[in-house]
């Protein structure tokens, strides 16, 4: 690190399902935590009983980020609205709220001297070109307002590296699951929303023909990642990482998943027309993150699954 370290990390987004994950692992590391965080879909329970500081805010307010950036040496910016459906009904809303705060804390977090800044960027940005897996080197083709603002993130993060703000690593996280994502709006991840309708013995809604695949990463070792995506060195000005399994499943197998390890009998979803801005297929390559940061998920499908099952039931229980 170029500063010296003042032992305090800021989480973007802190209150939110991944980054109250990640708040946890960085105080078990021996860190300091503030977080900010406007809770527009965080949930301050996500933090009770963890030491924490909250300041309450939009970070894509300058004045919010400068408080926010004030003394901290690494920031991880998880503030973002994820949604790739949100983001058409709302697009000024989403640029604000996604690029505005980048830009935001971007800038609050080199004018207080911070020296690295890992993104929460999203695999979105790759859109449907159709070679799998992705590769970090593949051309853009964001198909939606959402992947555009995680693209236009990645550049002026490489830019204010190359001008020797700050140091800038973009995590592209395809698509994470795990206890404490909100099955409570259309809006939420599918795999939040299937475990909700498995255990109410509802039918899913699924998009399209439900053959489009994803590739989902358990949310502690998205929390990994960004631990390790803190620790590197020689990385290069605004390095870019896939973080997945680097597997896919089907949204029709993952609802039949989902229902056998409820204990269910997978039900016949209801079949809706397919979502605009819905990539087909999804699955990366993780060669990148393991090479040059040690990245290794270690949580299997079945496993994360489990647990965030049992979160689910227990919650709403
Ligand atoms: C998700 C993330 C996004 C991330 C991207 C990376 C969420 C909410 N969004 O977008 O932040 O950048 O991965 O790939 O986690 N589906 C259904 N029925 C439903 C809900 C969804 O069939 O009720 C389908 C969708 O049409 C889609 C798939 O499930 O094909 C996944 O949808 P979703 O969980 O919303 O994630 P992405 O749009 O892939």
């Amino acid at each position: 690190m170029t500063a010296a370290d003042t032992g305090l990390d800021l989480v973007a987004g802190g209150g939110g399902f991944i980054g109250s994950h990640l708040c946890e692992a960085l105080l078990a590391s021996g860190r300091r935590v503030r977080v900010v965080d406007n809770f527009a879909t965080g949930h301050a329970r996500h933090l009770s009983g963890v030491d924490v500081e909250v300041i309450r805010g939009d970070a894509s307010d300058p004045e919010v980020a400068e408080a926010a950036c004030a003394g901290v040496t690494r920031i991880f910016h998880l503030a973002a609205r994820p949604s790739v459906p949100w983001s058409f009904e709302f697009p000024e809303q989403a640029l604000q709220a996604n690029h505005g705060t980048t830009v935001a804390l971007i800038e609050a977090g080199a004018a207080a001297g911070a020296s690295r800044l890992v993104f929460s960027s999203s695999s979105a940005i790759y859109g449907d070109d159709p070679a799998l897996p992705k590769t970090e080197d593949m051309p853009p083709a964001p198909q939606s307002p959402y992947a555009e603002h995680k693209w236009m993130g990645e550049q002026v993060l490489r830019r204010a590296h190359d001008e020797g703000r700050l140091e800038t690593v973009s995590l592209r996280y395809f698509n994470v699951y795990g206890p404490r994502q909100d099955p409570g709006s259309p809006y939420s991840g599918v795999i939040s929303l299937f475990c909700r309708w498995a255990l109410d013995g509802v039918p899913a809604k699924v998009f399209g023909d439900g053959l489009q695949t994803r590739d989902f990463i358990y949310v502690a070792d998205v929390v990994a990642a960004n631990l390790a995506a803190a620790a590197a060195s020689g990385l290069a000005p605004g390095a870019v990482f896939n973080v997945a399994r680097g597997e896919r499943i089907s949204v029709l197998e993952l609802w039949q998943q989902v229902c056998l390890a409820a204990g269910c009998e997978p039900s016949e979803p209801t079949m809706l027309a397919a979502r605009i801005g819905d990539v087909r297929h999804s699955v990366a390559s993780i060669v990148a993150a393991e090479r040059d940061l040690g990245f290794a998920p270690q949580v299997v499908f079945g496993t994360g699954l489990a647990q965030t099952l049992a979160y689910e039931r227990q919650r709403a229980g």
